[in-house]
């Protein structure tokens, strides 16, 4: 794929971006119903409570769907795509503010082969996950008894669905109906629905998931506590060493002024003023150097940006929008990176302004997908419903192509005419101070690795390592 001049470019571009626009025009997503108007309960996932990364389709397990044919409208947004969304009708008739009985929607005819993938499932503690209007519901697939040799599937979903006005606030799911899983044998998958009227106001249906008690999280206070502490501690013991040391010199600069010229100039330089004949000297690769600053400056961007929409807008009540926004803040900021990396190549004296611009443009896209293919092999092998569909890749690539690229060129065209002249308070020394020779910890190997060690640590650390663990 190349870059295509013109308006079929920008066409492209533009439909991109609203691709990207994390809002669909559809019925459900306005979210009111009228009395006995369908609403749609969409299976979603399913996969081991203890590792919420591993989800697989509903439907992968021999669940099987009601008798409700017709499928609504759905639209997969790109952020839901990326994440494994993978919303699949679940056949269940439920109208708005009209109650089911307990009725049995469909039969599962439990051959050996069923059976094993079921009890395969409860003894991984596998859940499932559906959505009714945006809201989510998570339920428990099966249990086992203490003793580990029959396992039981939940067969019943009580459904309890609050509505406020005309609208869903609140839905709880109540998994009944243990029956016992013996091969060769039919089981009746049963629900009912019950709608209750709610005070919860529809601004605020989301606040029960927000409750620290409705998912335990272990939000290790202490530990966060400990590095801020840390952090704090550090930052006080390299300024104040700094300060010692600009302070000094400073002195013995002032010491300096009241000698005649003659004796200042015979001694060299010292201090921190050693730098100022080699602190502005062009980088041994300018090239992938201004590349990295340039996609540093972007990434803050990026982070400042979606945190604050974030906390204004609440982002988490819309499955996926928090990925679209990081994608379309990433794609709208790239004349950030362009601007930087590209005046930072101009001014270290750089002349193949275009590789650079392709690389700086490409580093961290290329790093992101080529790490997300490479799970996603690994994902498509297992079948797991993280998988990113082909026409997925090809959207965004077509974004790296069509949007990041162009706007990258724009801001490396404003970076190397408004600041891309040198410009530096002095001179750059003809000949290089030496270096001195550096102590084995100061080697780059070693470096990597203590940087990587810290982050690392503190990941494993968090990261539950048993999978029997229970949270
Ligand atoms: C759901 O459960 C919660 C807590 O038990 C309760 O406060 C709420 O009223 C229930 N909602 C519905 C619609 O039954």
């Amino acid at each position: 794929m190349r870059p295509l001049p013109g308006a079929p470019g920008v066409a492209a571009a533009a439909a991109l971006l609203l691709l990207l626009l994390p809002r669909a025009q559809a019925d459900e997503h306005e979210h009111t119903y009228q009395d006995k108007e369908e609403v749609v309960l969409w299976m979603n996932t399913v996969g081991p409570y203890h590792n919420r990364q591993e989800t697989y389709k509903y439907f992968s397990l021999p669940f099987c769907v009601g008798s409700k044919k017709s499928i609504s409208h759905y639209h997969e947004t790109l952020g839901e795509a990326l994440q494994g969304v993978e919303l699949e009708f679940s056949g269940l008739d439920i109208k708005f503010k009209d109650d089911v009985m307990p009725a049995t929607y469909c039969e599962i005819d439990l051959d050996k082969e069923k059976r094993d993938a079921f009890v395969y499932a409860i003894k991984n503690h596998y859940w499932y996950q559906m959505y009714i209007d945006d809201l989510p519901i998570w339920g428990i697939v099966g249990e086992a008894d203490e003793n580990g040799e029959d396992y039981y599937l939940w067969t019943y979903k009580k459904l309890e669905i609050g509505f406020n006005g005309n609208r869903i606030v609140d839905v709880n799911l109540t998994s009944e109906g243990k029956v016992k899983l013996v091969p060769n044998t039919k089981i009746q998958m049963s629900y009912s629905v019950k709608w209750k009227k709610s005070d919860v106001k529809f601004e605020d249906r989301f606040d029960k998931y927000l409750d620290p008690s409705f998912f335990q999280h272990r939000i290790h206070w202490f530990s966060i506590f400990n590095s801020f502490m840390m952090v704090i501690f550090l930052v006080g013991l390299v300024s104040m060493i700094l300060m010692r040391t600009l302070r000094k010199d400073y002195a013995r600069y002032s010491k300096e002024e009241e000698m005649d010229d003659m004796d200042r100039d015979l001694g060299d330089e010292y201090g921190w003023k050693q730098v100022h004949g080699d602190v502005f000297r062009p980088s041994s690769h300018p090239l992938i150097f201004s590349s990295l600053i340039g996609s540093g400056c972007q990434i803050f961007a990026v982070s400042l940006i979606v945190i604050i929409v974030a906390m204004i807008e609440d982002l988490y009540t819309e499955r996926g929008s928090m990925l679209s926004t990081a994608i379309f803040v990433y794609a709208a900021t790239s004349p950030v990176n362009g601007y930087f990396g590209g005046s930072l190549y101009a001014r270290q004296g750089g002349r193949r302004w275009i590789k650079q611009m392709f690389i700086g443009a490409f580093l961290i896209p290329a790093m992101v997908c080529g790490t997300a293919f490479f799970i996603n092999f690994i994902a498509i092998y297992y079948h797991a419903s993280r998988a990113i569909p082909f026409g997925t890749m090809v959207a965004v690539c077509c974004i790296c192509f069509f949007v990041i690229l162009p706007l990258n060129l724009v801001g490396t065209i404003l970076g190397r005419n408004l600041s891309g002249q040198p410009n530096f308070p002095c001179r750059v020394n003809a000949v290089p101070r030496p270096i001195p020779e550096k102590k084995w910890f100061m080697e780059p190997a070693v470096i990597v690795c203590l940087g990587g060690i810290l982050p690392f640590g503190s990941i494993f650390i968090e990261i539950p390592l048993s999978p029997n663990r229970r949270s």
